[in-house]
């Protein structure tokens, strides 16, 4: 490929983002208006947006906090539990209230614990969704104390098994995936299933976080795994396959609940994944799939329109950004990808 040092892709669109409420949402929300067209919310609130009247609202929290002349379209989900009421889960969809529902299974990561403790009591509501064409995004890893958190994701796969089979028309995705079993385990499967994949999962291994120190900005869920993996879910991601596209599972934690002895999981992305990705499909030698995995892959499995405007992305000296977002709650660290970032992108606003 000849060397370009300009590029024009369709706007981004996030297909797993955590925008929080309140002061954080307000200080962390332009870091990804700025570059994408639309994002995936989750809905790992405390409380939860278990209903439709919650996601609606938790919609016009985030259209309130959107600076003036920026545009974003949040495309809201709702957290599954075992006692949801799926005739106002199907209300929600119908109203375009909702994109997705998210499976948490209970105890596996930040606020899950109203999550499912038994897929099993569930199987309505995926026959419900089923039936009406709603998208089931799954956070893939089991929450049993006694599996080791290396193993958790590749021991969910059982169970995403059992759900393609029972559901076969159930649109799937199995959110962030960081082992080569999840790559083979997507690819293996129709086009009713597809994997997000992060921008962090795509530079780190195991090792980032726990050799020569413990360095707690790299500490997410799923973990980061060794080496192998991290190479499997990069190039599944630079392939420009139909079936993987960007969720950033941009997390922001305040810095004091990330530096401490029990610190959350979470990288926080926003601000600088486009440069990172565009350096990464560079140095892969798959800038021409940038675009797909970016703005296309996901947008077509969501049944939505690809953007129509697009975002500029130029070549040229290291892209200054910034090491922290401040918010009225503390300071809110941006993702060090260990490498200069060469691709600026430009922006209107
Ligand atoms: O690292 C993570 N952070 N993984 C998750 O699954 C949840 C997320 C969060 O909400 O902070
Ligand atoms: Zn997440």
């Amino acid at each position: 490929m000849t060397f370009q040092n300009r590029m024009k892709i369709p706007r981004p669109d996030d297909m797993h983002l955590h925008l929080r409420d309140g002061e954080v949402l307000k200080a962390v929300l332009p870091e990804s208006a700025r570059h994408f067209a639309r994002a995936i919310i989750m809905p790992n609130l405390q409380p939860p947006i278990a209903t439709g009247a919650q996601a609606a609202a938790y919609r016009d929290q985030i259209m309130a906090a959107l600076p003036k002349g920026m545009e974003f379209t949040p495309l809201m989900t709702l957290y599954m539990t075992e006692d949801m009421d799926v005739e106002d889960m199907a209300a929600a969809c119908h109203g375009g209230i909702i994109s997705a529902v998210k499976l948490y299974p209970a105890g596996a990561t930040t606020n899950s614990a109203s999550g499912v403790r038994n897929i099993d009591n569930v199987q309505h509501v995926f026959e419900k969704m089923e039936e009406i064409g709603l998208p089931l995004c799954i956070h893939g890893e089991v929450a049993d104390p006694g599996v080791d958190i290396f193993d958790r994701e590749k021991e969910f796969l059982e169970k995403v098994r059992r759900i393609r089979l029972a559901f076969p028309n159930l649109k799937t995705v199995l959110e962030h995936i960081t082992t080569s079993e999840s790559v083979e385990f997507v690819k293996e499967q129709d086009s009713g299933m597809a994997a997000t994949i992060t921008t962090h999962h795509m530079v780190l291994n195991r090792n980032h976080i726990l050799a020569g120190g413990i360095r707690p900005h790299y500490y997410c869920l799923p973990v980061a795994k060794r080496e192998h993996h991290r190479k499997a879910v990069l190039k599944a991601a630079v392939s420009g396959h139909p079936s993987f596209f960007l969720g950033t599972d941009s997390a922001p934690h305040i810095d004091s609940r990330k530096e401490s002895p029990c610190g959350c999981a979470g990288c926080f992305t926003a601000t600088n994944t486009i440069s990172i990705l565009a350096e990464i499909f560079q140095r892969e030698n798959a800038l021409d799939n940038l675009a797909d995995f970016t703005s296309r892959n996901g947008a077509n499995f969501y049944g939505l329109p690809v953007s129509d405007s697009t975002l500029e992305l130029s070549h040229g000296a290291p892209v200054d950004y910034p090491e922290k977002i401040h918010t009225s709650e503390g300071s809110v660290t941006v993702f060090d990808p260990m490498m200069p970032l060469h691709w600026h992108v430009e922006t209107r606003n």
